[in-house]
């Protein structure tokens, strides 16, 4: 009865193929949550933790693929730096956070996906000035994405649309705090884009709204806006430079204009989720012919062999 009940929920008929799908019923997410494995439907934090009340944290989301982390040191090295630059304390050793990385994965079955990291610097009665002695918060959340849906996605290329820079000037920070990303994203949706772009007000590009924003020159000369206060130095990006280096490409960091990357041979974007991935339309002109660019695509081919990979 269980078992026809389960079927007709999940909507498929009974056979061989419904176990797989009843375990993953059966199967609860999983999230860490200040030093516990908690189901994640029930999992909370305090209603006075800072990052609650002030977006007072941060965080981190790594890629998993093919049962791997990616660049896993380079992530860990960008929450130290984030957490030192707000005088927040490591919630743990780095190497027990690792461990607890890889135990929210195998929890959660995450064979690709992402794992996120967010670290607050803790629960106290709400008052602005930093409170003495709290704890950091933690929590670690894992999930699956199908490797297809990022795969069509590169295949078909994104349409971005630019927006004004309305944010503060120390973004290099990757703080919780992400509401000009969230309103500049929910723009892009309701255009039908995937990605706004923050363009300064004489016309240069910053980045997106969780994204690191790319072009290709006429010559083939990769160009990115140098990792200054004014964007996230994505890990991505990081690791595209030695991809770029290992393909025997140039890349010039330094600002572009919107009508240069309409004018340019191809544009993409970079994240830990996106990877390099093609840009075919800004503000609705198409980028070049309009297809995904093949020096992006190659780069992004290349780039799961370039990277870290560590056992997850
Ligand atoms: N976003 N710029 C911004 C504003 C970002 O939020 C991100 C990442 C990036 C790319 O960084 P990385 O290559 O390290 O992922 C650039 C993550 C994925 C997010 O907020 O979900």
């Amino acid at each position: 009865m269980l078992r026809f009940f389960v079927c007709r929920v999940a909507g498929v008929t009974e056979s061989n193929m419904v176990w797989p799908v009843l375990r993953e019923i059966a199967m609860p997410r999983i999230a860490y949550v200040n030093g516990r494995y908690v189901a994640h439907r029930d999992a909370s934090v305090h209603i006075e933790d800072r990052g609650y009340q002030f977006a007072d944290g941060v965080y981190e989301v790594c890629e998993i693929a093919r049962g791997f982390i990616v660049d896993m040191t380079r992530h860990l090295d960008r929450l130290d730096r984030s957490l030192s630059e707000l005088s927040i304390g490591w919630p743990m050793h780095r190497s027990a956070l690792i461990v607890v990385l890889r135990e929210v994965i195998r929890r959660n079955r995450v064979g690709n996906g992402l794992v996120y990291l967010q670290v607050t610097r803790g629960v106290a009665p709400r008052d602005h000035p930093f409170p003495d002695g709290v704890r950091p918060s933690l929590v670690v959340t894992a999930r699956k994405i199908d490797p297809e849906t990022l795969r069509h996605k590169a295949e078909t290329g994104v349409k971005v649309i630019t927006v004004p820079e309305n944010r503060w000037d120390r973004v290099d920070i990757k703080t919780v705090g992400l509401l000009p990303n969230v309103l500049a994203k929910q723009k892009a949706k309701e255009a039908g884009a995937y990605e706004a772009w923050f363009v300064d007000p004489d016309g240069t590009v910053k980045e997106g709204s969780s994204t690191n924003a790319w072009i290709v020159t006429n010559d083939g000369i990769l160009v990115t806006r140098p990792a200054d206060h004014g964007i996230l130095r994505g890990v991505t990006r990081t690791t595209l430079f030695d991809v770029a280096a290992r393909l025997g490409l140039r890349i010039e960091e330094r600002a572009f204009t919107v009508e240069e990357a309409l004018s340019a041979r191809e544009a993409f974007l970079s994240s830990a989720t996106t990877l390099a991935t093609p840009i075919v339309a800004i503000d609705g002109h198409p980028v070049a012919n309009g297809h995904p660019g093949s020096l992006t695509l190659s780069l992004r081919q290349a780039f799961f062999e370039i990277a870290e990979k560590s056992p997850a």
